[in-house]
């Protein structure tokens, strides 16, 4: 046998229930395509009670690791064989590397797709501009709040409908966080540089998010970790009066990037042709 009859098809899969609305096989389907090399990225069906085993067939199958989606991101922390300190402070696993002796890693890369979303489309943003308006307290707004931190964000204002999340995530966060009461999130946003909405409010099927921007500086920086539908009501309406705004599909993007360099060793980059393909699927 030569050497090339061990050369490894290179596969790596996302993991969810459910999981065929999944934009990520698309997304990293293209970077082999692109880089012309041979593999795959394959979505998989996992039922909740089943993700151990799942994951622990990924090294004899010859996966170099997986993302994890709802619902197998906390799941995945008291499964795999070491935890990182991102994963561990954001409390969930986004992406799973198998190492050569089988053992799993986890990590997280919501909070660097984030950060590396707003650095792309506003490279002269500075997180310490201002205070930083948060909405919600789920698993997006721990890994926006974890880079928002870690960046050196001065102020952060926490809003989320249910107050005792927010407190929870503050709590464990430490740092400058003030938790503002649902009821007063539209003063909250008074002398904000940053409004970022870290709900599921404004996703396709689901009401918008119920804030006015009145008290909004129109230099303020609005995103939305949202990207279906690409603009929602919240970035149409602080469009409309001015404010910079950015959607969550640069999240998305950017956060698949790392897997790459942990999985198979190599950089990729997000062109604008990927962009576009991905912005044509929504
Ligand atoms: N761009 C990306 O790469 C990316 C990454 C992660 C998530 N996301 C998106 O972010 C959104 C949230 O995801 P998640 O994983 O953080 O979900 P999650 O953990 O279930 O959290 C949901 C959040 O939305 C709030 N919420 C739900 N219904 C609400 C309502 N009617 N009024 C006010 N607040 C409401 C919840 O508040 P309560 O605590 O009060 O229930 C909570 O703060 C989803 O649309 C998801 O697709 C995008």
């Amino acid at each position: 046998m030569t050497q090339e009859h061990y050369q490894r098809f290179l596969m790596a899969a996302v993991m969810g229930y459910p999981i065929m609305h999944s934009r990520s096989p698309m997304l990293h389907n293209y970077w082999f395509k692109r880089y012309g090399i041979e593999g795959t990225y394959v979505p998989m069906l996992i039922e909740p009670g089943k993700l151990e085993a799942a994951l622990r067939a990924l090294h004899p199958l010859g996966f170099s690791g997986c993302n994890l989606t709802i619902p197998h991101k906390q799941d995945a922390m008291t499964i795999v064989d070491e935890v990182d300190d991102v994963a561990r402070s954001i409390g969930a696993i986004s992406c799973v590397v198998v190492r050569p002796d089988g053992s799993l890693f986890g990590t997280n890369n919501d909070c660097y797709g984030y950060i590396e979303s707003i650095l792309e489309a506003v490279p002269a943003w500075k997180v310490d501009a201002g205070p930083v308006a948060v909405i919600g307290a789920g698993g997006g707004a721990r890994a926006v709040v974890y880079g928002l931190l870690q960046k050196g964000a001065r102020e952060l204002r926490l809003v989320n409908r249910n107050r005792a999340r927010a407190e929870e995530l503050a709590r464990q966060f430490g740092g400058p966080i003030h938790v503002v009461d649902w009821n007063d999130r539209t003063a909250a946003l008074e002398g904000c540089a940053m409004l970022v909405n870290t709900t599921s409010q404004g996703m396709q099927g689901m009401a918008a998010l119920d804030i006015s921007l009145e008290k909004l500086p129109t230099s303020a920086l609005v995103s939305d970790i949202v990207y279906i539908p690409k603009e929602t009501a919240l970035l149409a309406a602080a469009r409309a009066r001015g404010n910079p705004t950015v959607n969550g599909l640069g999240m998305l993007l950017h956060q698949a990037r790392p897997a790459w360099g942990a999985w198979f060793g190599r950089d990729v980059e997000v062109t604008p042709e990927l962009r576009a393909m991905m912005e044509n699927s929504i």
